[in-house]
């Protein structure tokens, strides 16, 4: 196809690909679940267990600057994401990062008691707030479908998805954060599908609180440790109940007492999964001098693209991820009574997509590894499996644990 070809020719970012591992002949649309792996990981994985812990072992905490890892990382997280040097640290993950951070927000409204999120939040989020009202007697979740509409006077804190998981849909940062402010709300951004594809901006919308994961689109490898985000301005007032000695003031001085941090180490709590974070070094090196509007844009036009062509190649699948690209994360979802053997048959044929209740297919484009024709070559395989109903086949049928 011919403007696939023009597209991938003038490409500023194609360059990138070369630095991850993608096996020969698959197509990779789950970066929004795993990223794929930098190259440059292995070397400084070798480098931390080989050199670091094998033979300086406990000296690494000073001499390889392990203990400082978590603001060091943040800080260069915080330059994807429209964030101050100071207002990041990378720790723990995601679901226990974002408790700290709703008794964060609370903690700067002690005389409201409302915590509003949305029904279709990713799941582990309202799990959390649950976790919340059960320590926390008298707090109120309460769920709706527009958020910016009901925000009064006795909401504490707006808990916001900022890339819905399931449609991809991207939520008016703007909008939300200045309603919210007008009625005197604190809100949480979940970045986990935004952070490391889109230009976030936290500090331009005059943001709150954030938090997001690294293994996703910022390619950080499983289960690599999350980030939390407080504006500069909250620091000194905000606090966290998980109070553990990582976030203390002067942790080596063993005090009785719990002293926070002044900054953002508050956030801490203890003992930091090191190699995971020294393979997150590598994937925050992909990023250094990237223009995220650079990586936007082509993010935009491979989706673009796949729903074009799937829509007319293979009109069986349903579009379910809005059609204005300015709406969409990176993501592109499309439902169908037989989204799970699909995607199997798909991923048979290494084309890597992933599944979602009750009926979704859903694709994410990372521009730092694909190409226009790869998605093309991808279309083309999802029309000769609707073609051929070769999903259909028993072997489709069997879920494993994650699907
Ligand atoms: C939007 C969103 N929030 C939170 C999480 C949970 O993250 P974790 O398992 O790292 O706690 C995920 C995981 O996929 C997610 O997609």
């Amino acid at each position: 196809m011919q403007k696939a070809v023009d597209l991938d020719n003038s490409d500023p970012l194609a360059h990138l690909r070369e630095m991850f591992f993608l096996p020969e002949g698959m197509i990779y649309f789950d970066g929004n679940s795993l990223g794929a792996m930098p190259k440059a990981a292995l070397g400084i994985i070798n480098e931390a267990t080989q050199q670091e812990w094998a033979s300086d072992l406990i000296t690494s905490w000073n001499k390889a600057g392990w203990f400082d890892l978590p603001t060091r990382y943040g800080d260069r997280l915080a330059a994807i994401i429209g964030a101050d040097a100071g207002e990041v640290v990378i720790c723990d993950s995601t679901s226990i990062n974002l408790y700290k951070a709703l008794f964060a927000g609370l903690s700067l409204r002690p005389d409201r008691h409302v915590i509003l999120a949305e029904k279709n939040s990713f799941p582990t989020d309202l799990y959390m707030v649950e976790g919340a009202l059960a320590a926390r007697p008298g707090l109120e979740m309460r769920l709706v479908e527009d958020l910016a509409g009901t925000i009064d006077e006795s909401v504490a804190v707006v808990l916001v998805n900022h890339v819905d998981y399931r449609s991809g849909r991207l939520a008016d940062v703007a909008l939300i954060t200045a309603r919210a402010h007008e009625m005197g709300a604190v809100v949480i951004w979940d970045l986990c599908h935004s952070a490391g594809i889109l230009p976030v901006e936290l500090n331009l919308h005059g943001a709150d609180l954030a938090i997001g994961c690294t293994y996703k689109y910022l390619n950080g490898g499983p289960g690599s440790p999350a980030f939390i985000y407080c504006a500069a301005k909250h620091l000194p007032h905000v606090s966290q109940p998980l109070s553990g000695w990582w976030g203390h003031e002067k942790p080596f001085d063993f005090d009785t007492g719990y002293a926070p941090d002044a900054g953002i180490r508050k956030f801490l709590c203890g003992t930091q999964p090191i190699l995971s974070f020294r393979a997150l070094e590598a994937a925050l090196d992909v990023f250094d001098g990237l223009d995220m509007a650079v990586l936007r844009a082509k993010s935009c036009s491979l989706s673009a693209l796949f729903i074009e062509l799937v829509q007319a190649k293979v009109p069986s699948l349903a579009l379910a991820s809005p059609t204005d690209a300015a709406q969409r994360g990176s993501q592109v979802s499309f439902s169908h009574p037989q989204a799970y053997p699909i995607v199997q048959a798909l991923i048979e044929r290494g084309v890597v997509g992933d599944f979602r209740m009750p009926d979704i297919l859903r694709f994410g484009f990372s521009p730092l590894y694909l190409s226009h024709m790869d998605v093309v070559r991808a279309v083309d395989i999802l029309q000769e499996i609707m073609e051929s109903e070769a999903w259909n086949a028993p072997r489709f049928q069997a879920r494993g644990a994650v699907t």
